[in-house]
This record gives structure tokens, sequence and C-alpha cells, in this order.
């Protein structure tokens, strides 16, 4: 293969796949896109790409179905145009939640996604902080999983005279949340949450561990409708904490969580830029913090054939 790794971005996240370029001291392609009158899209690959390493920088946030077309055209424009090697670089996996069949007559379709990626000639993944573990194994090519927990936890500071305790959101989330914890070298608590169906209300039951005169730091792996983190702010409060404060991967920012965010006792929200946070989305309680660096180490080991098990990857 010639030269050093390619970045395409898609238009959802151009200022992430920039950082990353910039990271890596590499180009960024020349890609067109073309919406047409009747809602077909067009891309367009104009930078000469044969027999170039290509890592495809996409995430997913809305028009969420119409941001994976691109991401389909994209790799299927590239592997046309004689691209070496085609990676698919999705920060946020789209319909990561769908993850298996919760009621019968569903599509699992993060599995579809997985199936799309493949056919449209994606050659590997790289993915961050996916929803479960699962969804890994739904890719017949190889995969590098990363955690951006890691990043931040470094935002995240050292702390002050309060102790902190680690919470994580369910169950699901311990495993993480414990790496996070011993890594902060605190304790770790967990919350017993149930959600019902698909009615995106998560009620959270009882705690394991004690938050009593301790700063909560809650963990998880993305907030969406802020529900789950709200409600654990609200019990961990409840319970005795002495402050709350919260960070997670992926800030979806969908249906009410700023308002709910707003008007819960969470100090400060940590997110990554996984996804872009639009305007009406910004609030003096929300950070930001920058995965570019770690996506581009990772795509730099990529393209040097050497191993990413210690750069954050999740095993
Ligand atoms: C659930 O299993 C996840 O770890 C997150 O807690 C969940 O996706 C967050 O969703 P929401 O913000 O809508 O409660």
């Amino acid at each position: 293969m010639n030269d050093g790794p390619l970045i395409a971005s898609g238009s959802t996240h151009p200022a992430l796949a920039s950082a990353i370029a910039a990271h890596l001291g590499t180009d960024t392609a020349r890609i067109r896109f073309n919406r047409f009158s009747n809602e077909n899209l067009k891309v367009c690959v104009e930078s000469n790409v044969r027999d170039r390493d290509v890592y495809v920088v996409q995430t997913s946030c809305p028009p969420v179905n119409e941001s994976l077309m691109e991401t389909l055209l994209l790799i299927d424009a590239l592997r046309g145009a004689s691209a070496g090697r085609v990676t698919a670089v999705l920060p946020y996996f789209p319909y990561v939640r769908s993850d298996k069949q919760d009621e019968p007559g569903v599509s699992i379709t993060a599995r579809l996604v997985a199936d799309l990626l493949v056919t449209a000639g994606a050659q590997r993944l790289i993915a961050m902080d996916l929803h479960s573990p699962q969804i890994h194994g739904f890719f017949r090519v190889p995969v590098d999983h990363v955690t951006a927990v890691p990043v931040l936890g470094r935002a995240l500071g050292a702390g002050g005279a309060v102790q902190r305790v680690v919470v994580a959101t369910d169950i699901g989330e311990a495993k993480d949340a414990g790496r996070f914890a011993a890594s902060l070298g605190v304790d770790l608590a967990v919350i017993d949450k149930r959600r019902t169906g698909d009615d995106e209300h998560a009620v959270p039951r009882a705690l394991v561990g004690d938050v009593r005169g301790r700063h909560a730091l809650i963990v998880d792996d993305e907030i969406a409708t802020g529900g789950t983190i709200v409600e654990a702010a609200e019990l961990v409060m409840r319970l005795g904490a002495a402050s709350v404060e919260a960070a997670a991967v992926h800030g979806v920012l969908c249906g009410k969580a700023l308002e709910r965010i707003r008007s819960s006792p969470l100090q400060r929200v940590l997110v990554t830029d996984s996804i872009p946070l639009t305007d009406a989305k910004r609030d003096p309680r929300i950070e930001v913090v920058s995965i570019a660096g770690l996506l581009a180490d990772t795509i730099g080991r990529t393209h040097r054939g050497e191993s990413v098990a210690d750069l954050a990857s999740h095993r």
C-alpha cells in the first residue's frame, strides 16, 4: 500500500475527522456529497485513493438513517476507486442499542448494520465503547474496540478533599466502571436499574455500595434522553452523597436530556466528541473531551500493523 493512512470524512463529523488527520499529520481525501431532490445521495471520491490505506470517519447522529446510507455509499465508492484497504471508523455506532431480540418480531439492527458495512466493502472496523460487547461478534472482519473511559478519567482530574466513589448506572456498566474506579483508586457502587420495554424510562431500584459523604462520579457509555444519569444522580444524593457529576462516552443528548440535566443535582457532565455537540445542546455544565488523539493513535497503529491492546482496548 502507498504512503500513510488517508482519512475520508463523511459529512456527520468533519471537525473530528480533521482533528484526527492533524494528529496523524496525514491528508484528508476530497469527497463530494450530493443530495438530490428525490432524496437520493451521491458520493464521489475526487482524490486518488488507489492502493491507499483509507479510514472512513463517520459517526451516527441526526439524520441517523441518511448518515448510515452515506457511510455505505462512501465505503463502496472508495472500494470502487481502488483503495487498498478501507476501515470504517465509527466512534458512535449506528443502531447500537438494537443489539438483541428483546421481543419477538424485531430486527437485531446493529447486526444488520454490521452486515451492511461489510457488504459495502469495509475490511476492518474501529469502534468505541459499543453499547454491548456482543456487537463486536456481529462482524466477519477484524474489529478494534477501544474505550474512551481513560480519556474521560484524565479529564475529570485528581479530585478534591472529598473522597470519591465511581457509580455504575447498571449491572451491564459495572465492568467498565470497575476498571475506571480501579484506575482512580476509589470504590465502586452499582445501581440496580430496571427498564420496562422501550418506553425510555429507566428506574433505579437500589444501590450496591456506599456513597454517603462522598463525591459520586456516575459513569455510563452514553447519555441519550438523560433519564438514566439524572435518576442515578438523584438516587445518590438521596442516599447521602456530598455531590455528584457524570461522565459518559457518547453525548447523544436527545429528547428532554438537556432540560433534565439542567434541573438535576449534577454539577458537571463530561462527554466526548464521538458525536458533534450542536449549539442547541450546549450548556455550561456539559464539557466535551476530544477522542481525536485516541482514534489517531488507533489508526496509526493499525496502519503500521501494531497492536492496539494496550491502547485503552476493550478486552
Ligand atoms: C443503558 O443500558 C446504557 O448504558 C445507558 O444508560 C442508556 O443508554 C442511557 O439512556 P438514557 O439517557 O435515555 O437513559
